[in-house]
């Protein structure tokens, strides 16, 4: 198979049989792909492949299939470039020098504030604060906004399709000062219902912190449609957008949501880097997150008062170099086009989900509708233990994530101790899904 994506064309009728836990849709017969086409011109995978230097390697002595892109992506030479780069050219602290490197640094770190902001739709880059990753993101939102506002017995709702980075910081919350963490549950399709979310909203749910897009059941949330009814119900939304920001169109302004929280690495960028975006009247009003300097305006003996958004929020030295080569990486995805990228993906995990069904014995769960899964596919093989499956696929140079994907709510749900998953990105082809299921019928055959 050509590795040039064709344009997206699966307009197979839906299997509504379907369900997380039994089989697979047969070739031709693709769940819910009906109305997904896609006229967009497709994504170049030979070109974009040569972008990335790491797809060169081999592993095992076979070459590279990188299947764990939910985990964290591969960087393309550009990024990597830009790292370099401001290592070479430019090193200095900002906001504080009058010279000239610290001037630039400070110069491109604020720039690229500009360009994550308006990848985003956020209407101005002092709602966009720079943390480590998504995990750092939400814990902010814990311990400075729910600090304030979260009071004994009032609720925090989250699904148990969440990270744990948006579950252990809402048990603390909830422990600390006596609020009521509840669960909106998902379905045998891996997908939650707005009236269940409704009929968990009272008066006294002060926060709803969802995940966009799931990075184990794939399943793409109605996240719009729930910040309304948190809204209506007077309560807040929190997106967590870490597997959603890299492979889908987001905007803050149609999520209509509150806080939104990604991180760099999952989206082309490097480790080291998240956003959490806020609206700007809450972020005035919150209490800032550390102490220390940056985030000060003056500091007597014993008060001190705050900088203005955002570095209100980013105490001490920020972690300049990759704040800059994320920005690199947000310009690639958009010279891309995010819709593209969405559209590749779809005939990805459409095509994925097709050749996985070959597989003797296997269980995929998700979504049935292609239109509410992301490019994620979950699955397990009969008398197969999920880690020999990774082992096993890693021998012929394949890269998967298998276990509890940091969701041990979700893994009890659906009752297995764990799973594997293929996640795609800007660069997998055809054939990568092809050398995925030639390894793992071997695998089925070496334990049948
Ligand atoms: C849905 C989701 N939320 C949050 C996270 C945490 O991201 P990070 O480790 O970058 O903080 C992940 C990471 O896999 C994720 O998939």
């Amino acid at each position: 198979m050509n590795s040039r994506v064709n344009p997206m064309r699966v307009t197979t009728p839906p299997d509504s049989k379907r369900s997380m836990a039994c089989l697979p849709a047969r070739p031709g017969q693709l769940a819910g792909a009906e109305g997904i086409e896609s006229e967009l011109p497709s994504l170049d995978t030979a070109t974009i492949r040569r972008d990335f230097p790491i797809l060169q390697r081999q592993v095992h002595g076979k070459p590279l299939v990188y299947l764990d892109n939910a985990a964290t992506s591969q960087k393309p030479r550009r990024v990597i470039q830009a790292l370099v780069d401001y290592y070479e050219g430019m090193n200095a602290n900002i906001h504080r020098g009058v010279h000239a490197l610290a001037e630039e640094a400070t110069d491109a770190y604020e720039a690229a504030r500009q360009r994550i902001g308006r990848f985003i739709g956020a209407t101005e880059p002092a709602e966009v604060l720079f943390t480590r990753n998504t995990t750092e993101a939400i814990n902010l939102v814990a311990a400075t906004w729910a600090r304030e506002n979260v009071r004994a017995g009032d609720d925090i709702l989250i699904t148990a399709m969440e990270h744990h980075s948006n579950i252990v910081p809402w048990q603390w919350v909830a422990e600390r000062q006596g609020a009521r963490l509840k669960y909106v549950e998902f379905g045998p399709g891996g997908e939650i219902k707005l009236d269940e979310v409704a009929s968990l909203l009272t008066p006294r749910t002060k926060l709803v912190s969802m995940v966009h897009m799931s990075n184990v059941l794939g399943t793409i949330n109605p996240v719009a449609d729930v910040a309304r009814l948190a809204h209506d119900a007077g309560a807040l939304m929190l997106v967590d957008g870490a597997q959603s920001v890299p492979h889908l169109p987001v905007n803050v302004a149609d999520l209509g949501c509150d806080f939104l929280a990604f991180s760099s690495h999952k989206m082309l960028g490097p480790t080291g880097v998240g956003v959490l975006w806020g609206r700007r009247d809450l972020l005035d009003q919150m209490p800032p997150f550390l102490g220390g300097g940056e985030m000060i305006d003056l500091v007597g003996r014993e008060r001190s008062t705050y900088n203005a958004l955002p570095w209100k929020y980013e105490a001490g030295t920020p972690n300049i170099a990759d704040v800059i080569a994320f920005s690199t990486a947000v310009d690639y995805l958009s010279e891309l086009g995010m819709d593209r990228v969405r559209a590749h993906e779809l005939e990805l995990v459409a095509y994925a989900l097709e050749q996985l069904g070959s597989v003797p014995g296997i269980t995929l769960y998700g979504p049935d509708a292609l239109q509410r899964r992301g490019g994620v596919a979950s699955f397990s093989i009969e008398g197969v233990h999920p880690h020999d499956l990774g082992q096993i696929v890693d021998y012929e140079g394949v890269a998967i994530r298998v276990g509890q994907h940091c969701c041990q709510p979700a893994m009890e749900s659906l009752k297995v101790g764990g799973t594997a998953r293929a996640s795609f990105y800007v660069y997998n082809t055809p054939d990568e899904v092809d050398t995925l299921v030639r390894a793992l019928l071997q695998a089925q055959e070496m334990f049948s």
